[in-house]
């Protein structure tokens, strides 16, 4: 973890204790929400005028390096309890909440651990890199990405090169193969591993290491005839 942090600021983690039935379970109910009617999508929109990142929304971004970004997604903080706007929430399904609940407890447990390597890694006590980040105040913020099949899949990205400005961020992707990771003059595909954690350290983790970790410089393209989805947690 030390080594993949330094040198490519990403890396999977499987074998962790999230089950795969929970995955599944996150990722249909997030599914069943994209594909419903966009009226009812809309209910949950980002008010005009607001301020905050969460709700519903869509970012057509203009061109960066001759591509277009397009993605539909939703913003909504999971944790802690105090930090939590149900009415950014979906009410449809109606597991949804239960559901991103469950994946969201076990997630603090993976992310309670990987934060202690990342602490023993720069020599310092596990919790302390945890502490640094607001210790039990540290905010988890889930956005999923719905990327449509595009017909022209070379004119345009789902998100255009990026950093997370997080510290760390913990994503599933489905299925279809998007995210890509630039590295010494080439962009990378991330392979896709079924179950598999995404761990992406992000610029408050480049920063507090003192620029030993390392925020990937990253991207996700679309695809011409699969929609793709993603589920990043930033902390
Ligand atoms: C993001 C992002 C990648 C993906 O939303 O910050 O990098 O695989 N998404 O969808
Ligand atoms: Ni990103």
């Amino acid at each position: 973890i030390f080594e993949a942090s330094k040198d490519w600021g990403i890396f999977q983690v499987v074998n962790h204790d999230i089950t795969s039935e929970v995955i599944s379970k996150l990722q249909k109910v997030g599914k069943e929400f994209f594909e419903l009617p966009q009226e009812e999508k809309e209910a949950i929109a980002k008010p005009v005028g607001y301020k905050g990142v969460e709700g519903y929304g869509t970012k057509l971004q203009k061109e960066v390096e001759g591509k277009k970004g397009w993605v539909d997604h939703l913003f909504h903080r999971v944790w802690p309890p105090s930090a939590v706007n149900y009415q950014f929430w979906p009410k449809n399904p109606p597991s949804y909440r239960e559901t991103n609940e469950q994946y969201t407890s076990m997630l603090i447990g993976v992310a309670n651990k990987l934060l202690g390597f990342l602490s023993n890694g720069l020599g310092l006590e596990e919790g302390e890199i945890k502490q640094g980040l607001g210790g039990e105040d540290l905010t988890y913020m889930l956005k999923i990405n719905y990327y449509p099949p595009c017909p022209c899949p070379e004119l345009a990205l789902g998100v255009v090169p990026h950093t997370d400005m997080s510290s760390i961020t913990i994503l599933v992707p489905n299925e279809v193969q998007g995210l890509q990771v630039f590295k010494d003059g080439h962009w990378y595909d991330v392979a896709y591993i079924p179950n598999a954690l995404i761990i992406h350290i992000g610029d408050q983790m480049e920063i507090l290491s003192n620029g030993i970790y390392k925020s990937v410089y990253h991207r996700a393209t679309v695809n011409k005839e699969k929609t793709r989805m993603s589920w990043p947690f930033f902390l």
